[in-house]
């Protein structure tokens, strides 16, 4: 998709948004790549969301970054015009506009299987624990089945949660329905491939309330939240014996990557980005 705009206008919009990397990543990729473009924060009103959006492109911009808490509004923004994985994942995090339609994709499941496959953890044959049934582990279920997982079971602390997600996805897709089973936390037991935080725990320092001796050899424990520490997820696998340890910092420049790819018709290198990104975010 490329944008008509002469000033090619790009923002990332959420509430809270002063923290978002989203503006510093952008930046990045346009001068790796050679774009001309202007990248923006934009604070929405928890109570007009679509009206900031509609005035955004009505003033000529040409994509928007969705965050939290608006990715479930901007799936019901873009509806008529969805991505499968958007679909699937029930949320939105990048719109943008084509023949004066409002069009909607989610790429964090991209992000996240870009970043697997970069730290040498390809989904591909394995078995992952995924554990959270939130917004954030809506968004990945797909992605990684669609990766090849082998297995992929979903523990949640309120384990309705799980059940609910479980049947969301196979009544979309059934033959994924072998591949995929839910449960509470304490049915995570197992000796997995990979483990995935997708509960927003780490954000409260306590890390969730996993049974021990979950990793096989090899395992990746791996948090989709980053901060300047190893999150208390990753403190925890560490403790128990996971092989390799990530935040999901390799999870944002990714999923970014994938909307640059979107917006611009040209996929930008990461490492160099999720490199500078580090270093800003240690020297912070
Ligand atoms: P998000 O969009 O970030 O996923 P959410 O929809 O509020 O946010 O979901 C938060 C997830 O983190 C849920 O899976 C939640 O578990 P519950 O469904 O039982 O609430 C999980 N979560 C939050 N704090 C947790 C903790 N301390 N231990 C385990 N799970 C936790």
């Amino acid at each position: 998709m490329t944008c008509a705009s002469l000033s090619k206008h790009y923002a990332v919009i959420g509430n809270p948004i002063e923290h978002s990397r989203s503006p510093f990543i952008h930046e990045l990729f346009a001068q790796q790549t050679g774009q001309a473009l202007r990248y923006d924060k934009i604070k929405a009103p928890l109570d007009d969301f679509p009206g900031v959006v509609a005035a955004f492109f009505a003033e000529g911009g040409c994509g928007l970054n969705v965050t939290v808490p608006f990715k479930e509004a901007a799936f019901v923004l873009a509806q008529a015009h969805l991505s499968a994985r958007a679909t699937l994942a029930g949320a939105v995090n990048t719109l943008w506009m084509e023949q004066g339609q409002l069009h909607g994709c989610n790429t964090d499941g991209l992000g996240l299987l870009h970043d697997l496959e970069r730290l040498g953890h390809a989904p591909a044959n394995k078995k992952i624990l995924l554990v959270g049934a939130g917004g954030a582990a809506r968004g990945v279920v797909f992605p990684l089945l669609d990766g090849g997982c082998a297995q992929l079971h979903i523990v949640n602390r309120t384990a309705q949660r799980a059940h609910q997600l479980h049947q969301h996805v196979i009544s979309h897709m059934p033959p994924l329905a072998s591949r995929l089973s839910a449960g509470g936390l304490a049915d995570a037991a197992g000796s997995w491939d990979i483990v995935i935080n997708a509960t927003s725990s780490s954000l409260g320092q306590t890390p969730p309330d996993l049974p021990a001796g979950l990793y096989g050899p090899q395992a990746l424990a791996y948090d989709m939240v980053y901060g300047q520490q190893p999150t208390p997820f990753m403190q925890q696998a560490e403790k128990q014996g996971a092989h390799d340890t990530a935040d999901g910092l390799g999870m944002l420049v990714g999923q970014a990557a994938a909307s640059f790819a979107i917006w611009h018709g040209v996929t930008p290198n990461v490492e160099p980005v999720l490199h500078a990104l580090r270093q800003h975010l240690r020297s912070a």
